[in-house]
């Protein structure tokens, strides 16, 4: 495809690497891949709520999920100029402490490869070893300027195990701060499986998917506005799967409970020098545009601004239940919510379908 003055950025758009899918091949606890005879299809399962019938057993997991240049037709299908691929959930969360820096490794140089295969259409987030604890991933994020494609790191929400508010991440967020490495943030335990009820296994992936995430996500980086990270770590720059998932919505009653708790007041947290939740969003956040509507999308864009948003596609995730060589609905949906929120062609739609990636991310070959 030729390249264009204004290039269409998907930011939100995973990979698992061959390697990866030979570790979850071997496995046979979350996160692995089998088939369930009598049929012998693989089927991808990661999510801790889908081991189960009514889920169908995860996913069917086919090239799309691995092979680089389905990657790219999907993107002409679909009028994609650049992609920043990133591991899908749920990473190396699960990998042994004493694997992780080769396992984190060895996926990022595949993934590194990969990108140079299709100069210029390709950039990436990269993996950490976070099981490997704070010495290794400090090694892997300065190892990571040396790979050409690298344009930050995709992370989940437990960190070392304790949540993103734990101090002990403090020095990691100031490496990738120093690196100007951006947090690409993404959920993937969702919540407790006891809240969706007795009745969850008649809903599929419906409650998980479409509350669960968003809610991860929002409880992620609402502790670590709590905890101060964006005071302590003052450059550090996170991009919100999901546009945030409920955070643009919620940000004026946390703000509101901020201002209005005594414990935090008595601790002296509410003094000068503390960020608002609205001063995060303008600062230090960004906010991917994969929520499937103008409602969604023009809370995005009213929390955090038109110059900060970023379209997506969750791509090899979503795709159509019939008629697979089609264009996907779910990638349709959101951008006919940018064009519906910002116009067609105007600078603000062109900026949040690419032109804000290429800025952050600085995405010249
Ligand atoms: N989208 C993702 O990125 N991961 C999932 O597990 C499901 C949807
Ligand atoms: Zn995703």
């Amino acid at each position: 495809m030729a390249a264009t003055k204004s290039p269409v950025v998907d930011i939100h758009t995973h990979v698992y690497p061959p390697s990866y899918i030979e570790l979850l091949k071997s496995r046979d606890k979350i996160p692995y891949i089998r088939s369930f005879p009598p049929s012998s299809a693989l089927r991808l399962v990661i999510l801790p709520a889908e081991d189960t019938e009514s889920t169908s057993r995860g996913r069917p997991v086919g090239a799309e999920y691995y092979d680089i240049s389905k990657k790219v037709e999907f993107m002409d299908r679909h009028s994609i100029d650049i992609s920043v691929i990133s591991l899908a959930n749920p990473w190396l969360d699960w990998v042994p402490a004493a694997d992780a820096a080769e396992a984190a490794r060895g996926i990022n140089d595949e993934v590194n490869e990969e990108c140079g295969k299709y100069p210029g259409r390709l950039f990436a987030f990269a993996t950490l070893p976070l099981s490997g604890g704070k010495n290794v991933i400090e090694k892997e994020i300065s190892r990571l300027k040396s790979l050409k494609h690298m344009r930050g790191i995709i992370l989940g929400t437990t960190g070392l195990g304790k949540g993103l508010d734990d101090p002990d991440l403090l020095p990691i967020f100031r490496a990738l701060q120093d690196a100007k490495l951006p947090i690409f943030l993404h959920p993937h335990y969702g919540l407790p499986s006891s809240v969706w009820g007795e009745r969850a296994n008649d809903y599929g992936h419906v409650l998980p998917l479409a509350l669960g995430f968003p809610m991860e996500t929002t409880i992620a980086i609402t502790r670590m506005i709590l905890a101060g990270v964006f005071e302590k770590v003052p450059e550090l720059e996170m991009i919100l799967a999901h546009s945030g998932g409920t955070l643009p919505f919620l940000a004026g009653r946390i703000e509101s409970c901020i201002e209005h708790d005594a414990h935090l007041k008595a601790e002296g947290k509410l003094g000068k020098g503390r960020k608002t939740v609205w001063e995060i969003l303008k600062k230090n956040i960004y906010l991917d545009a994969v929520v499937y509507s103008e409602v969604g999308l023009n809370a995005a864009i009213q929390a955090s601004g038109k110059d900060r948003i970023m379209f997506g596609t969750d791509h090899p995730f979503f795709p159509p239940l019939e008629g697979e060589n089609e264009t996907w609905a779910s990638v349709e949906t959101n951008y006919e919510a940018i064009f519906g929120s910002l116009g067609s062609g105007t600078e603000e739609s062109l900026a949040a379908l690419g032109g804000n990636a290429v800025r952050v991310l600085n995405l010249v070959v």
